[in-house]
């Protein structure tokens, strides 16, 4: 038995380079899908999952993420006086009331492993979760993947991260595993490694940016030393801890939008707008007429 996660960290540092120019000010986790930043799809499902802290980990030049979390007094005077209800309870409920919301910096851009690291003073001894918002993960009406992991860690006291298949050709972009059979939907990890080439990839199973994790992690974390790209990767430090300890991987049950990239963001917005309780019909009409104006025949 594992206790349940109760702290989600939220790398979120990156610069956002691909997608300049419009993170030259605003950091990419706040870019919307249709109705809400990124963030607060990674928000919701850390407090789906049952968590009640969640630490930030960012660079000293992003306000953007704290002011969103922050109560924005005038611009809840102003809707209230002008009785916009509706809207104020839009802003007033970016975090419900029992979560807090840590903030921590990341002095210098050493990587995803180290921006885990400055996490630890506020995870301490308790098994945490890592939610990489780019990564947007859709179950449509079911529990979000993070609750799914969160579950089978506590079942099983082993630390989960989640996985899916990705075309082969593909590998160098992921931190690739080496599972035991899976039984329903977890596999015991066997080996990790970030960012292989197809040539030497263990497989085409690769992580996605959720994990439950064993706090054992930082003491690894600390002897981790700079990996691929020259930066302290998570996935080396999970190499170590799973000598130790039991890691599953987990498929999750859900739909991944690579939100890092232009045409993950596209897709995602596609796929939220077409289910959106008020804009789906609209937007599916708008996409009919759009193709309709393209031509079907020139998509092939
Ligand atoms: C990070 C991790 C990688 C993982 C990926 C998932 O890489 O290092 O192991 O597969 O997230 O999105 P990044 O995309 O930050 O380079």
């Amino acid at each position: 038995m594992m206790p349940r996660i109760r702290t989600a960290v939220f790398p979120v540092a990156g610069l956002g380079t691909r997608f300049l120019p419009a993170t030259k000010t605003v950091p990419k986790e706040m870019l919307p899908i249709v109705d809400k930043p990124l963030i607060q799809y990674a928000v919701d499902e850390a407090v789906e999952a049952g968590c009640d802290t969640l630490v930030f980990v960012t660079n000293r030049y992003k306000h953007a993420v704290a002011d969103y979390f922050d109560k924005a007094y005038e611009l809840e005077q102003k809707l209230e006086h002008a009785g916009k209800s509706e809207q104020l309870d839009l802003i007033r409920n970016v975090l419900p009331s029992h979560v807090r919301a840590v903030f921590v910096t990341q002095a210098e851009a050493l990587g995803l492993g180290h921006a885990v690291l400055c996490a630890k003073p506020i995870v301490g001894d308790q098994p945490f979760a890592v939610v990489l918002p780019d990564d947007l993960i859709w179950n449509r009406g079911g529990a979000g993947a993070l609750t799914q992991m969160a579950d089978a860690a506590e079942a099983t006291g082993a630390s989960v991260i989640a996985v899916q298949d990705v075309p082969r050709e593909q590998t160098g972009s992921y931190g690739i595993v080496a599972t035991d059979s899976f039984e329903q939907r977890q596999g015991r990890i066997t080996a990790i490694v970030e960012k292989p080439k197809p040539e030497v990839a263990p497989s085409n199973l690769a992580v996605v940016g959720r994990y439950v994790l064993s706090p054992r992690i930082f003491a690894l974390l600390e002897a981790t030393r700079p990996g691929a790209g020259g930066e302290i990767q998570l996935t080396d430090a999970i190499a170590q801890l799973l000598t130790q300890e039991a890691v599953n991987a987990y498929r999750f049950k859900g739909t991944r939008f690579d939100c890092g990239t232009h045409i993950g963001l596209i897709e995602a917005t596609i796929r939220y707008a077409l289910d959106h309780e008020k804009l789906s019909d609209s937007a599916r009409r708008m996409m009919q007429n759009a193709l309709d104006e393209l031509g079907v025949e020139d998509l092939q």
